[in-house]
């Protein structure tokens, strides 16, 4: 291991025996951490080239279990956000996705700090079951093509280990770390194809263009590398995505996109990435072609029964979904208002998930329980005309004063007399 750490540290390049030397080890215990530090220090200064950070990848998938998807018919098709405010996509796309016949096998995972986690926010929904067997999975989605399910099995193991060594050693801000890290648990998950939705942004993990296109780039050429196709859309968190930000709310604006309600960037987003799934899935020859038959079944009401019966076949209770209302709401609604007038021309999105955490929303720690019913309903976005006293938020909470909230979410907005021009919803697409 010394060697290996010599020769990294000195620029050079290592070998896949040498990288397998380095995962195999390190996940059995027999390479002691202050090693691995240094080691994952070199990486951070040296970088990576394409070919160490695709085998790297490969190593940590061979660390642990893999879903084998085989079972299911079709090209699989995965999709992975980096994370985001209001992101609530995935509730959109599977059921998109589905209901044009193409299989749908997501495995999601909980939320952590500002952003929330899919499967919090459909556990919102009474009875839904979110761990079931392998078995039940593969069934699932071979009768209803779409299922959603906490992750099983010791998946990238040597990831799990690295990542938290990573986080007390400040190494989580290497590109091939960060990028090998996602692809190996994309990778393990078992689809064919993957569509990654790199968020840019003041609300996203990286928050300029240019270092959320460089982790794009490493993402598809390790996906590329390990023959899995891999497209990704570098889309802007410079603002929550949609109005809704919370659970059981993001929940019901979910439900309306595929009832057909124009959400301008939540329904140009899940259109633009869910057309890229069936793409990569090969039932459509053209990106338009599969664009146009998605936005048919938003029309005709067939993604929205995709939806249905994705709950239903997962033991939630779907008059929630046929009567919105029914879904948890907390009892009290107060106004952030602004104070003066103008223009809306930033709203921090780091500081709205924040604000939503306070109420509830999310965990600040690893064992908080989430409170489905409350959240945060957005007035007013980016480039929109506001007045003095008029709202900004409506926050939906337990508590009649939740002056935390309401203090993050006042830091969060900047209003300018200038107009300001909405910003653009879709930066890239690489391939
Ligand atoms: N998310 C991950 O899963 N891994 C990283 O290294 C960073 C973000």
């Amino acid at each position: 291991m010394y060697d290996i750490i010599v020769k990294k540290r000195d620029g050079g390049e290592l070998t896949k025996e040498e990288i397998e030397f380095f995962v195999e080890g390190y996940t059995k215990g027999e390479i002691p951490d202050y090693q691995a530090s240094a080691f994952t220090m070199a990486i951070y200064f040296q970088g990576m080239t394409a070919e160490e950070t695709a085998t790297l990848t490969q190593a940590m998938v061979d660390s642990g279990e893999t879903i084998d998807l085989s079972a299911i018919e079709g090209k699989k098709v995965d999709k992975h956000s980096t994370g985001g405010v209001g992101d609530k996509v995935t509730f959109i796309v599977g059921p998109l996705v589905a209901s044009v016949g193409i299989p749908v096998a997501k495995m999601s995972g909980r939320g952590l700090g500002h952003t929330g986690g899919t499967l919090d926010k459909l556990e919102s929904i009474k009875g839904l079951e979110i761990e079931m067997t392998k078995e039940k999975f593969i069934e699932n989605v071979n009768t209803h093509k779409l299922a959603v399910a906490g992750q099983t099995g010791n998946l990238a193991p040597a990831d799990k280990k690295l990542y938290a060594l990573r986080d007390v050693t400040g190494t989580v801000n290497s590109l091939p770390l960060i990028a090998g890290s996602i692809m190996s648990k994309k990778i393990a998950s078992g689809a064919d194809s993957i569509v990654l939705d790199v968020k840019t942004g003041s609300g996203a993990f990286m928050k300029t263009l240019e270092d959320s296109e460089a982790l794009a780039r490493e993402m598809v050429n390790i996906g590329n590398n390990l023959g899995r196709n891999t497209v990704a859309v570098i889309s802007d968190m410079n603002q929550p995505l949609g109005y809704e930000v919370g659970n059981a709310n993001e929940i019901k604006e979910a439900a309306e996109i595929l009832q057909g309600k124009n959400v301008e960037d939540l329904r140009l987003l899940s259109l633009e990435i869910a057309s890229h799934m069936a793409v990569l899935a090969e039932k459509f020859s053209s990106y338009e072609e599969a664009y146009e038959a998605i936005e048919a079944n938003i029309e005709n009401g067939k993604a929205f029964q995709s939806l249905r019966t994705l709950i239903e076949a997962q033991g939630g209770d779907v008059s929630m979904i046929d009567d919105l209302d029914r879904l948890p709401r907390a009892a009290h609604e107060i106004e952030v208002t602004a104070d003066q007038d103008g223009f809306v021309s930033a709203i921090d999105a780091e500081s709205i998930g924040i604000a939503a955490m306070y109420l509830g929303a999310g965990r600040a720690t690893k064992d908080d329980e989430i409170n489905h019913g409350v959240g945060i309903s957005l007035k007013k976005k980016i480039g929109d005309p506001v007045k003095a006293g008029e709202a900004l938020v409506v926050l939906i909470s337990d508590d009649e004063q939740p002056n935390d909230s309401i203090q993050k979410v006042k830091e969060a907005y900047t209003i300018s007399g200038e107009k300001v021009e909405k910003p653009t919803l879709i930066h890239n697409i690489i391939k």
